[in-house]
Order: structure tokens, then sequence, then C-alpha cells
């Protein structure tokens, strides 16, 4: 039976068709709303909205899944690989042997940067944040390539091992040149994260100790971060590209997207968070209950998600790799003692559970993170890259949908109504 939603305003009813995901989710389209009503609908922050159909992610924020075209993400993270998932994003299945050797072979074909763009590094300052440096850099990247808007769809299994290896390269100049280091690098012989980390550290004359437990961690972290739906910044993206912008500068607005607090730089302020509770000689308590003081706008950071009101799988997955990470590398840290404090008394107070907040990616990943070397600055970054082949996915399915159109929303004006200019000499 078709179903349908019943909308009566002013005394005129309108049917509203229903569209049915594959997972049963189910929308009301709205599409005739504003010509059957004069209305429009009112949803800041869109926690109601569909923005659009993708066959990309599927989550259910109440039952904890997570899986990328239809794989749960447990099974990927600890059976697949970055790339091969990446492949899965942007392509829809998991690629055979010739096809994933191809993808590689195209990866590292492209991963050196035109060489003029080293120039580029050198005009920022030393302060400044890589995340800037790094969605300025990707935008740079797009005016190298110019057949990206005139041949934007013959030419995009190209563009995007581009853009996919070039991020790494990009993100390990800047932090090259942000901490006056020479740049490394890409070695051709090195799978995409090993190579990644030989660009962070490797010294002239002397290689980088690329620890296969180290490799495989953060593999698994830009792994675990590949997608996630319609989040702020692959809306951004959809958005950017729904103008028909190219593919390089829809990400790079994606990485600006990423860079707040409340998304991506959560896990650069989750550490500062833990940092500053350590340094106040505090168990936490005291923190959390700032925290619950509403007359402050202080978050528990890497706590909390508009989607997930159970848990996020991630965050379980994240979890169960620190303490193997640390282990394996026979490292302890203080602030892992504290998060895990944290989650332990958040997950027994009303507030939290009231809420439905549970920790969530960005709570533990830091503390891999630093386990394994890569700065604080890094840590959105780290993210970004890991969320490039999501974002492309993404770009992908609004170039390709022939019904697609320029993501233009509506609003409720609140300001003055008309009024009359007053020549400057006459207003009090
Ligand atoms: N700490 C304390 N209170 C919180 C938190 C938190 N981390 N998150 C939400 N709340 C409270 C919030 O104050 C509000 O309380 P009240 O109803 O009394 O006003 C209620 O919970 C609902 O919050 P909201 O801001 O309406 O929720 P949202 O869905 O708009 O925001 C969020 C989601 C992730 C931005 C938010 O939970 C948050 O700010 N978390 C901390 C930042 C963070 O960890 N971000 C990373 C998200 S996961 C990675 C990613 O995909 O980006």
């Amino acid at each position: 039976m078709k179903r349908t939603a019943e909308l009566t305003f002013d005394g005129k009813t309108l049917e509203l068709p229903t569209v049915v995901g594959s997972e049963g989710e189910v929308g009301i389209d709205i599409a005739t709303l504003r010509s059957g009503t004069g209305c429009i609908t009112l949803d800041p922050g869109y926690g109601n909205t569909g923005s659009c159909e993708s066959a990309i992610t599927f989550i259910d924020g109440e039952k904890g899944i997570l899986r990328y075209r239809g794989y749960d993400i447990a099974e990927l993270a600890e059976r697949s690989t970055f790339i091969e998932t990446a492949y899965l994003l942007i392509y829809g299945d998991l690629p055979t042997r010739p096809q994933l050797a191809e993808f590689s072979e195209m990866l590292t074909e492209n991963q050196m940067l035109h060489e003029s763009m080293r120039h580029h590094f050198e005009g920022f300052p030393a302060s400044a944040h890589p995340m800037a440096i790094l969605s300025a850099m990707i935008n740079a990247a797009s005016s190298y390539h110019p057949n990206l808007i005139h041949k934007r769809e013959e030419r995009f299994p190209f563009h995007a091992a581009r853009l996919i290896s070039q991020v790494r390269t990009i993100a390990a100049f800047s932090h090259r040149k942000a901490h006056g280091l020479p740049v490394t690098y890409p070695k051709s012989t090195l799978k995409y994260t090993a190579n990644f980390l030989h660009m962070m550290f490797s010294m002239p004359g002397e290689d980088a100790d690329l620890k296969p437990e180290v490799v495989r961690a953060l593999d698994t972290i830009f792994l675990l971060h590949a997608d996630h739906e319609q989040n702020c910044s692959t809306s951004t993206v959809r958005m950017v590209a729904s103008s028909r912008a190219n593919l390089f500068a829809s990400a790079s607005a994606g990485v600006c997207a990423l860079w707040g607090p409340l998304h991506g730089g959560a896990n650069q302020a989750v550490l500062e968070m833990l940092q500053q509770i350590h340094d106040e000689g505090d168990d936490g308590s005291k923190f959390l209950a700032a925290v619950k003081d509403k007359t402050t706008d202080r978050r528990l950071m890497g706590f909390g998600h508009r989607v997930y009101k159970n848990f996020d799988p991630r965050a379980l997955i994240i979890k169960e790799q620190c303490d193997k990470v640390l282990a394996q590398l026979h490292q302890s840290d203080p602030l892992l003692d504290i998060a895990k404090k944290l989650e332990e008394i958040a997950l027994h107070d009303d507030y939290f559970i009231s809420r439905k907040l549970y920790p969530n990616v960005d709570f533990y990943s830091g503390i891999i993170m630093r386990a394994i070397g890569i700065p604080l600055d890094m840590f959105t970054v780290m993210f970004a890259i890991g969320r490039m082949p999501g974002w492309i996915a993404n770009f992908k399915e609004v170039m390709e949908d022939p019904t697609s159109r320029i993501s233009r929303p509506r609003q409720i004006y609140t300001g003055p109504t008309q009024r009359n200019y007053v020549p400057v000499e006459e207003r009090a």
C-alpha cells in the first residue's frame, strides 16, 4: 500500500507522498508544499530534514549501526584497509584485485604536488593552523588542472585519485613547514598510510621507523573517519558541488566546515580538555560539574552526537584500539586514564543519560594519535585525510544525479519590514 502523509493548513489538505529507503527509513516528500500551501518548513540545524537520497552510508543512530555501502564498520576496520574502503565508498563495491592495483597505481602516480606549489607553502606564517593551509592548498591545487572544470565527468577517476593522494602530501608538507623542517617527498614503494608517516617523520639521510602497528593504527583511524553520511562537512561539499563547482573547490569547502570544534575540530579540543584537567590536578569531577552548569557554555568534548543516541560504533573500536596501541608501544598515558574516568562518571550521570550523550569517535582518537607522534594541531587534518573518500563519493553522487538542482534553502525573514531611506544628516 502506498503511504502518504496529509497536511492540513488553513482548511486545505495536501497529500504528500513518501519515499522509503532500502533500510526502511521513511521521508515525507514535501516538494509540493510551497506551491500547495504557500508555506515552507523551518528546521534550524536540519535535525528533521533529509537533504538527499544517498546510497553511500547507512547509520541507525538508535542501534549504533554504521555501514559503508552495506558493509559493517567493525568488519571493515578489522579486515579492510583505508584505500580499499576508499574505493568501496567512491565506486560502490569492494575492488577486485586488478581494480585495487589500478587504483593504488593511480594514487602513486599522483602523489607529487606540482613543484610550483611548494612556493605557496612559503606564503603562510609559521603560526598558520594546518587546516587553514590544507583548505587553501587543496583549492590552489585545482588551479593546476584546468580540465577539472570542463571535463569533470570524464576525468573524475583521475581527479579523485589525485585528491586522495595529494591531500596526504599537502598535510605532511604543512607539518614540515610549520616546524621549519625540510619537506620529505613521497616514496613510490610505500603504501598510502606508511608513505604519509614517512613524509611526516623521515629526516634527510634518516628514514622514519615505520612500525607496522603504528601504520595499522593510523590506517584504521583514516578508515573509521572515511564517511558519515550527511554531516556538516559532507553537506557542505554537496552544497558547493550542487553549484557545479569542481571537486577540489568542493573538498576545500569541506575542510573548512570540518575545522570547527563541534565537528572534526573536536579531536584537538578533546586533548586540550584532557590536558587542562590533568594540569589542574582534577580527576574530572570538577570539570564535569562545570559542564553541567548551564550558565557556562562548556561542553564535554568528544561526547554527544546528532545521530547516535545509544553509542557511536566508531568510538567502541577506537577505544579498543587505544588500549592495544599503547600496549604495543609500551606506553601509558595519564590522559587516557582521565578520559576513561570522565566516561565512567558521565555514563552514570543523569545529565548525560537523559540527553543520550555518549563518547563519539573523537573521544579516544586523539590519544592514539598522540601515542604515534602526530602533533596536536594535525589531529583534525587526520580527520580530513580520512574523510576525503566520503566527500568524493558524495560529490560523485551529486554529479551523477540527473535530478540534482542547485542547493538553495529558503528562510523565514524576521528583519524590519519596508523602511524609507533617511539621509545621514537627518538620522537620530
Ligand atoms: N557536553 C555537554 N552537554 C552537551 C554536549 C556535550 N558534549 N553535547 C550536547 N549537550 C547538551 C546540550 O547542551 C543540550 O542540552 P539542553 O537540552 O539542556 O540545552 C543537549 O545536550 C542537546 O545538545 P545539542 O547541541 O542540541 O545537540 P546537537 O545534536 O545539536 O549537537 C554535537 C551535537 C556533536 C555538536 C554536540 O553533542 C557537541 O557539541 N558535542 C561536543 C563536540 C564534539 O564532540 N563533536 C564531535 C562530534 S562526532 C565527530 C563528527 O562527526 O564531527
